[in-house]
């Protein structure tokens, strides 16, 4: 008998309620006792030097605690010395306070503390900073001939560099039937979660620290606040259960956290730091990216050449790699094939990923090219897609886990109303608006890596799960009690996840779309391991139904081990009775096999089917419908899966209408730092939204044949609102956000 009562159904978020009513804490919230804070002062020269910091007004005023500056800061032991977090791309990685040599712009100088947030405030608008200022060049177009190789490092292990070129590219392309080429600009985004960065330090004495940070890994900022404070990892906690929003900016720690420590340990004191709107723009971000793409397809609609090159921002520390030209290829099964990665160091802060980093800025490209090449051929985009349908991943020679995309294409055309699109462009109009209909494919990847969790069963029937993950705020906390509520016939009440603590169990940084897939499976393993250390433990007791059966034999239901057979049982809580009392419990690791996991291609699909109306006399793009069909292997709650992917199809809508961060090439600096001006989607532009998740079952990628939802709603959403723009307007964009004047008709 099989118990599937929780997993595959829709249970709110568990910490809803505490979140609406105020009641959840953020790292910038916890209340503690004789707590000084921190205001950051960042640099507003892009090059150069600070030659020097005039402190005197600053000092003066009152409450002022100390300044940190390069000049005063302290000497750690492991200051400068290698170090890294999880998420460090290739490179030297950026330590605030260094020295006097600024990198970029917006760079933090100088920690202003107080015994209020509004004092430290106002005194770091006094500090006065003489600069010397040097050239600098923030301009990828201006630099491109000094692009260079991506260096390899771990973090290319998991986002792998282009594959080699295959077959005869141009001589494919040059007798290719229909030919399609273009050039794609995507401008730089910043992540601008809700929750701005902030860290509580509270200083326990004696070396040992609690630290609240806002943060997608606990297990990654304590490792990294051992390591550059040369701490024990036993001294150092951080606790982050509740995170309001992050998308990828949370994978690493952000100056913040390395700030608020330094002064706590220096102070001794508890500190907190917090960064405001402006500052968010101040780290990581999505490169801006050019890419170029040519495919070539013979008459029948068979793409026979790929060739896809990006162009991408790095600083000039560190190498951020993303994953941008190796899509077309898994996608599509052209046999000749040219993909080339390469980055461009500029004087700016090392970008970091950004929800579907990567995989949303060569959808654009590759699902335009693609629109381009079937309009030309004059075969409907959905139908050339499926001419070029892979059943197996060309570009690796591997076949898939599991690929049920071609689902996704029928039941999103079919619910959607693809057959009533007309195919000339220009030809579906509504009042004086045109309308377009657009589709697209999305891909992402399956991850696996490692974690542990710990699963312990008390007297008073309660299954505790502890992992240090943190919840971004999509229902990691849920999902797990759901998986772990399943494992052994519970109900969710019967279980607590403890989580987004330190003290806990080793978890990777919440990310990549992995998190249900990875977490989920070492609660599956742990839970697996306390059946049975139960199961052994019942046997033992007087006149125990399960003397003479197996594990194999019993069903774990209701609180109890019941024996298929006899249907005699016996209540788990008697078992922790005749065990003392004392709870049991056990800790499990999930080890993925890389050598199984190697033999396939892993991937989540989705294809996305939009409806536009743009009105050409003043510009106006209105997406006024849309769905994205899924295959991401077992949904594991349907609520806040479909949540995700809504999620992704509003970024989607932001990233083809509303998203970019503006950049002053003059300054060499952001020039739109605020929500004001960094536009995001509202009410307002969103409309008519559904999601499908087409069944998909999936043995190889992990114990819970889940694929992960994360990143897949975006991937194909920008890509399909181009192409519907496309069959509306007769215009193809190659630049995002699209600008209201880039539709508009000036005839
Ligand atoms: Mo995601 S960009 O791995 O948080």
């Amino acid at each position: 008998m099989k118990n599937n009562a929780q997993i595959g159904r829709s249970h709110n978020r568990l910490e809803g309620q505490l979140k609406v009513t105020g009641q959840a804490k953020y790292a910038g919230e916890y209340q503690v006792d004789d707590l000084w804070y921190g205001y950051v002062v960042n640099s507003t020269i892009t090059k150069g030097k600070i030659v020097s910091i005039d402190a005197s007004k600053t000092r003066s005023v009152h409450g002022v605690v100390e300044i940190f500056t390069h000049n005063n800061r302290p000497s750690l032991p492991w200051f400068g010395m290698m170090y890294s977090d999880m998420d460090a791309p290739p490179g030297t990685p950026f330590v605030p306070l260094w020295d006097d040599e600024i990198k970029y712009n917006g760079q933090p100088i100088a920690l202003v503390v107080a015994d209020t947030f509004e004092g430290a405030r106002y005194a770091a608008s006094l500090l006065k900073i003489k600069y010397e200022i040097e050239e600098y060049s923030t301009n990828l177009f201006d630099n491109i001939d000094n692009a260079k190789k991506p260096s390899k490092g771990l973090a290319t292990l998991i986002k792998p560099l282009p594959p080699s070129p295959k077959g005869d590219f141009e001589q494919a392309y040059k007798s290719a039937a229909a030919q399609s080429s273009g050039e794609f600009l995507h401008g730089t985004e910043h992540h601008n979660p809700l929750e701005l960065f902030a860290t509580t330090t509270v200083y326990e004495g004696k070396g040992k620290l609690t630290i609240y940070d806002k943060t997608q890994g606990t297990s990654n900022s304590q490792i990294y606040v051992s390591n550059v404070f040369g701490l024990s990892f036993k001294n150092v906690r951080v606790i982050s259960p509740y995170v309001g929003g992050s998308f990828g900016s949370g994978l690493r720690p952000q100056y913040q956290l390395f700030l608020c420590v330094m002064a706590a340990l220096e102070l001794k004191r508890n500190v907190r730091v917090t960064m405001d709107r402006t500052q968010m723009f101040t780290f990581g971000h999505r490169p801006q990216t050019l890419q170029k793409t040519r495919f070539g397809a013979v008459e029948d609609g068979q793409v026979t050449a790929i060739h896809h090159s990006a162009f991408a921002e790095t600083s000039r520390f560190e190498d951020y790699t993303e994953v941008v030209v190796n899509w077309a290829n898994i996608l599509y099964p052209a046999s000749n094939t040219l993909l080339d990665y390469q980055l461009v160091p500029l004087d700016m802060f090392t970008p970091m990923d950004m929800r579907a980093p990567g995989g949303s800025t060569a959808m654009h490209a590759v699902e335009s090219t693609m629109d381009d090449l079937a309009f030309q051929l004059g075969i409907d985009p959905l139908e050339f897609r499926l001419i070029n349908y892979s059943e197996r991943d060309v570009s690796e020679d591997k076949p898939f886990s599991s690929k049920e995309l071609r689902a996704c294409y029928h039941q999103g055309a079919e619910k959607f109303g693809w057959k009533n699109r007309n195919p000339e462009p220009r030809s579906m109009k509504r009042g004086n608006r045109l309308v377009g209909y657009g589709m697209s494919s999305g891909i992402w990847d399956v991850i696996a890596l490692p974690a542990k969790a710990q699963a312990i069963y008390d007297k008073n029937g309660q299954l505790t799960i502890k992992s240090a993950v943190t919840d971004n705020g999509q229902g990691t906390y849920t999902v797990m009690t759901q998986i772990a509520a399943d494992q052994l016939g519970l109900e969710m009440d019967q279980v607590t996840f403890k989580y987004g603590d330190s003290d806990m169990p080793l978890s990777p940084i919440q990310g990549g779309s992995y998190t249900t897939g990875v977490v989920g499976s070492a609660i599956k393993a742990a839970c697996k391991a306390l059946k049975e250390t139960l199961f052994s433990v019942a046997k033992k007791m007087e006149n125990s139904p399960l003397k003479n059966v197996d594990l194999s034999d019993v069903t774990f239901k209701n609180g109890q081990i019941t024996v298929n057979k006899t249907h005699q049982s016996i209540q788990l809580t008697d078992v922790i009775v005749f065990n003392n009392n004392e709870p049991i419990e056990a800790t499990k690791s999930n080890i993925p096999n890389p050598i199984k996991l190697k033999q396939y291609t892993r991937a989540a699909h989705s294809a996305a089917f939009v409806e536009v109306e743009v009105d050409e006399q003043l510009g106006v793009i209105n997406v006024i419908r849309a769905i994205t069909a899924v295959a991401a292997g077992k949904i594991i709650n349907p609520k806040t899966a479909r949540s995700q992917i809504l999620g992704g199809m509003v970024w989607g809508i932001s990233k083809a209408l509303r998203e970019e961060t503006l950049t002053d090439h003059n300054l060499g600096k952001y020039i739109n730092t605020n929500l004001g001006e960094y536009h995001l989607p509202v009410h307002a532009d969103i409309h008519e939204l559904d999601v499908i998740f087409v069944d998909e079952k999936d043995d190889i990628i992990n114990e819970l044949g889940s694929k992960g939802i994360g990143e897949i709603g975006l991937s194909s959403m920008t890509p399909a609102i181009v192409n519907a723009i496309f069959h509306a307007t007769g215009k193809r964009m190659t630049k995002l956000p699209i600008h209201f004047n880039d539709v508009v008709n000036h005839e």
